[in-house]
């Protein structure tokens, strides 16, 4: 996967949307910038350019609550067979035309070391739900964070070490994924506590990216901190696959906004934020455009 060709892309289907949006004042951030451009992003990542469309429903089907009532089993069902139509359809074109994307490759990968088909089905499963609604919060994180904080990040967004450490600030102040869960394989001993064998364990980043021994003064936005300890992608086996993706995108919208300067407001307050065990996301974020 070449990322800079998929931040290229992301800035040049994004700066027209975001010209829009500054001529007409405003609107659904998520809905209008968000949404759209990560599905183009994932679709292109997977070689597939032609999916972007379907990927939100695909991903609102298999990430939406329990199996009931019975129309949600229905509706999954018929996600998840499309889902398998379409990505054994790109996998299938990719392998024949030896293209360089990430179904062709994972599959040409698993096949080399004995696995099924399966098994590059259920990753890229994976794959587009891990890269939907965590880059799109980032996103909005960041345009939050610049409504609230308009000067230190316009300072930051000036240059590319700069932008670097805004995304940073604003995944450790905001994590999209504020919790992520552990299995004990053995009995564990921390900090005076035991932790049984076979315990499920959830582990808040967002707490662990406020405490103050690590972070001086933490609910201070302050992108020239050391973010050396930040745990917003995990940590170890399971690092985030596409922390760098999700990064870079973040911080070529800090550059666009920073080249547009603009103020931004939030019309709606209190956001309407949702949580789940792992996620803190919003339905959509809608925000005014002045100029500075
Ligand atoms: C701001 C955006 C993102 C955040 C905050 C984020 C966060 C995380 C976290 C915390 C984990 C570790 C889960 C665990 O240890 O249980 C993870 C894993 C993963 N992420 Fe991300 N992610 C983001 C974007 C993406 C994107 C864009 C992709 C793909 C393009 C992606 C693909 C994955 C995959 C495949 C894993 C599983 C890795 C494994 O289990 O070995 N993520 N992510």
């Amino acid at each position: 996967m070449d990322i800079d060709r998929m931040v290229a892309l992301f800035v040049r289907i994004g700066a027209p949307v975001l010209d829009s949006m500054i001529a007409r004042g405003g609107g659904d951030f998520i809905g209008e910038f968000g949404a759209p451009l990560q599905a183009r992003v994932i679709a292109e990542t997977l070689g597939a350019p032609e999916l972007a469309g379907k990927i939100p429903a695909w991903v609102d089907a298999l990430s939406s609550g329990p199996l009931e009532p019975p129309e949600r089993q229905e509706i999954l069902g018929a996600a998840l067979a499309s889902l398998r139509f379409e990505l054994e359809r790109v996998i299938d074109a990719s392998r024949e035309t030896s293209s360089d994307n990430l179904s062709g490759a994972l599959d040409q990968r698993n096949a080399d070391s004995g696995l099924c088909r399966a098994a590059t089905l259920s990753f890229l499963g994976l794959w587009l739900v891990a890269a939907w609604e965590t880059t799109i919060q980032l996103l909005a994180n960041l345009v939050i964070a610049w409504s609230a904080c308009p000067e230190a990040c316009e300072a930051s967004a000036g240059d590319v070490a700069g932008r670097a450490r805004l995304v940073e600030e604003v995944l450790r102040l905001t994590p999209a994924v504020h919790a992520i869960d552990r299995i004990a394989t053995e009995n564990v001993s921390l900090f005076g506590e035991t932790i049984p064998e076979n315990a499920i364990v959830l582990a808040f980043i967002a707490a662990a990216n406020s405490d103050d021994e690590i972070f001086p003064h933490p609910r201070r936005f302050d992108p020239n901190r050391d973010h050396s300890a930040l745990l917003s992608f995990g940590q170890g086996a399971h690092y985030c696959l596409g922390a760098k993706l999700a990064t870079l995108q973040a911080a070529a919208l800090a550059g666009m906004l920073a080249e547009r300067s603009v103020r931004i407001g939030l019309r709606d307050e209190p956001l309407p934020w949702r949580w789940t065990l792992s996620l803190r996301t919003l339905p959509r974020l809608d925000i005014a455009f002045s100029r500075a």
